[in-house]
């Protein structure tokens, strides 16, 4: 296992460009995978996440090959026969450490004439699936879960019936699982959620061509009489979520500046921008563009004192994956920061209110953990110190504390730092290149 020591910095400066982003990726594998013809899916992300998406498509007969693009962003090109071309894999698809990949391959695989057997790694397999289970039995699929919550998830594919499902949690993977199983029902499906989560699904599916109508929370498509999925030329916009690692970075150190090139800025991951902006960071949106309805631009970020606050209520699914980045800001701001309603952070790939809790102490801080999230002492604590950090195998427990070491005293050595990867493989080095 590898073990990373970053060093506390003085600035962040420079430019960087985070890889395509992890959520939009996994979308556009799995809909080239049943599009009629070839896609060219353009800076698609390097993370191990979404080629295990790529590796389970090309399982189910899908023509799958990666090389670099011209302009040297990875290139990845998916052949499809069709929304009924895809075939039985002869060994269990495997979803690696990737939650979006088995919960909305699950909504595929509900519909095809075929079983299949879907598991992950151990993180992965201790993750629940009862979520998504719940609609796709209700529109007829036959699904064997290990006590009725856990993969691996045996899949007896069969004719589904389209539903409206209003969801009892706001979650992108549910939403997107049925309405991916909704593609071979007979009939319309719907999808009604209690909060707005990312909408990447209903924009991609749009982007194959498929009709989709959407009202407030409710999202719906027709069925599977109707559709038709077409190749296509797309491009990747850079992931946010990797890049507030950055913004988190630059923000720590008054003389920083630093360019981040071509983020996606879709209005449902934008919500930490907010934050940021509330918090008092120096952030500035430029060169904005649309791209096969995701919007990409670029972000200035100045160094800032931040203020801190209460991260809470229907916010906390529009920031769900960036509370790690935030909670472990916590000790550099003036109030420090508080997460409550997360308890969903539990059942991420790590524990992560838990290991939170635990490596902001290693490094001194003051924490109070409640069953929902965490309050974390700001700046009038102390300062943080260099420790060893154990991220559970959690490339966003990783990454934040690295983004952390850069302000505290003294080294820190970052254990199974390779996790990283899961997201973003290149992260410490594009790290240290703007770090000083
Ligand atoms: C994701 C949705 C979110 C997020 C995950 C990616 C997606 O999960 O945390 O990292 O790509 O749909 P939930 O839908 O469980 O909130």
């Amino acid at each position: 296992m590898s073990k990373k020591t970053i060093h506390p910095a003085r600035v962040v400066a420079g430019g960087v460009v985070p890889p395509g982003d992890k959520s939009i990726s996994h979308r556009y594998a799995m809909l080239a995978g049943i599009a009629e013809g070839s896609s060219e899916l353009t800076n698609f992300a390097l993370a191990a996440d979404c080629h295990s998406t790529l590796a389970c498509m090309k399982a189910l007969g899908a023509e799958v090959n990666t090389e670099k693009s011209k302009t040297d962003k990875s290139l990845v090109r998916v052949t499809g026969h069709g929304l009924h071309g895809l075939k039985s894999s002869k060994r269990a698809l495997d979803a690696g450490n990737s939650g979006t990949t088995i919960r909305l391959l699950s909504g595929l695989l509900a519909g095809q004439n075929f079983r299949s057997k879907i598991a992950g790694d151990d993180s992965l397999n201790k993750r629940p699936m009862k979520r998504i289970l719940t609609p796709l039995r209700e529109m007829g699929a036959q699904i064997h879960a290990r006590n009725e919550n856990f993969a691996p998830l045996e899949i007896f594919g069969g004719r589904l019936r389209g539903i409206h499902y209003q969801m009892p949690m706001a979650s992108a993977q549910v939403k997107s699982a049925v309405l991916l199983a909704g593609l071979f029902a007979e009939g319309d499906t719907s999808v009604t959620e209690p909060a707005r989560t990312r909408d990447h699904t209903e924009l991609a599916l749009e982007e194959f061509g498929v009709p989709v109508e959407r009202q407030g929370l409710v999202t719906r498509i027709p069925g599977n009489g109707e559709i038709k999925l077409i190749g296509r030329r797309i491009e990747v916009p850079g992931d946010l979520s990797s890049a507030v690692f950055f913004i988190a970075a630059a923000s720590l150190f008054p003389e920083s500046s630093l360019h981040i090139q071509a983020v996606g800025l879709n209005p449902t991951r934008t919500a930490i921008l907010d934050v940021f902006a509330r918090m008092g960071a120096s952030i500035q949106m430029l060169s904005l563009r649309s791209a096969q309805g995701e919007i990409i631009g670029d972000i200035a970020v100045k160094g800032a004192e931040l203020k801190g606050g209460v991260i809470e209520g229907s916010e906390i699914p529009l920031v769900i994956d960036e509370l790690p980045m935030l909670a472990a800001l916590g000790p550099f701001t003036e109030q420090g920061i508080e997460i409550r309603d997360a308890a969903e952070l539990r059942v991420k790939e790590s524990d992560r209110i838990a290991a939170l809790a635990e490596n902001l102490r290693r490094m001194g801080a003051t924490v109070e953990e409640f069953p929902d999230g965490l309050k974390v002492a700001g700046r009038s604590a102390g300062k943080l110190r260099g420790a060893v950090i154990e991220p559970h195998g959690d490339h966003r427990v990783a990454m934040a504390f690295a983004v952390a070491a850069l302000g505290a005293e003294g080294p820190t050595t970052i254990r199974d730092a390779e996790c990283a990867g899961v997201s973003y493989p290149t992260f410490y080095e594009d790290l240290a290149r703007v770090a000083e």
